[in-house]
């Protein structure tokens, strides 16, 4: 028996895979319009995420599941199991999120809409963009995942369309964003680790 086990006691299998079992966090792209920047976006996130190499991260990207409109059809797509199955293998989440008309995009707010206890009692980050650092789509999103039971942390990237992208397409995000990334990923990783235990 080691000197820790000693003083603490043996771990159980159950405590054992919740300590060392590496989070899944989801880089959700908020976006779905042909020409969209997000995939930049999200690329760069999950670069900088990945040099942490602290849990298995992974771009989730909306338009892969053809969601039809919600309340639009049998709900028998294909697709809108396929979301649900993605996000129940989710602990957590980083949105990147777009302004479109001062809130999020429409196709966030419908794939938000088609899942419901797969979000629950789960952390999201959000990285977001516009000309304001798309500052007003984030709080609107804040106050949606509190009714999908989302816990979202305060640190904050906001990303300006003036000056992180060329010409409003090129990404080319300054290098002051890099410590709010890693400090969103510290928050949204203990966050998502506390609440997987009340799942
Ligand atoms: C329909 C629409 C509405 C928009 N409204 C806003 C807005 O209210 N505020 C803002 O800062 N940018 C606004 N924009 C600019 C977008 O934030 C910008 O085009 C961004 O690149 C969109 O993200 P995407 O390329 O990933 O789709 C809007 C763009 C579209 C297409």
């Amino acid at each position: 028996m080691s000197f820790l086990e000693k003083l603490f006691g043996k771990q159980t299998k159950e405590e054992e895979t919740m300590t060392t079992e590496k989070l899944n966090i989801g880089i959700i792209l908020g976006s779905t319009r042909q020409g969209r920047v997000s995939p930049q976006v999200g690329e760069w996130v999950k670069g900088i995420a990945d040099k942490r190499g602290d849990a298995n991260y992974e771009i989730v990207d909306i338009a892969d599941f053809n969601l039809p409109f919600l309340g639009t059809t049998d709900g028998t797509e294909p697709g809108i199991a396929a979301w649900n199955e993605k996000l129940a293998s989710l602990d957590g989440f980083v949105f990147i999120v777009q302004e479109y008309n001062h809130s999020i995009t429409g196709a966030l707010k419908n794939a938000i809409d088609f899942a419901r206890e797969v979000w629950y009692n789960k952390a999201a980050g959000i990285v977001s963009y516009g000309s304001t650092g798309g500052a007003r789509a984030a709080e609107h999103l804040r106050g949606i995942l509190a009714e999908q039971k989302v816990a979202d942390v305060r640190t904050h990237p906001t990303l300006s369309l003036f000056t992180d992208f060329v010409n409003g397409t090129e990404f080319k995000p300054q290098e002051l964003h890099l410590d709010n990334v890693n400090a969103m990923l510290d928050d949204v990783l203990a966050w998502s680790g506390a609440l997987k235990t009340l799942r």
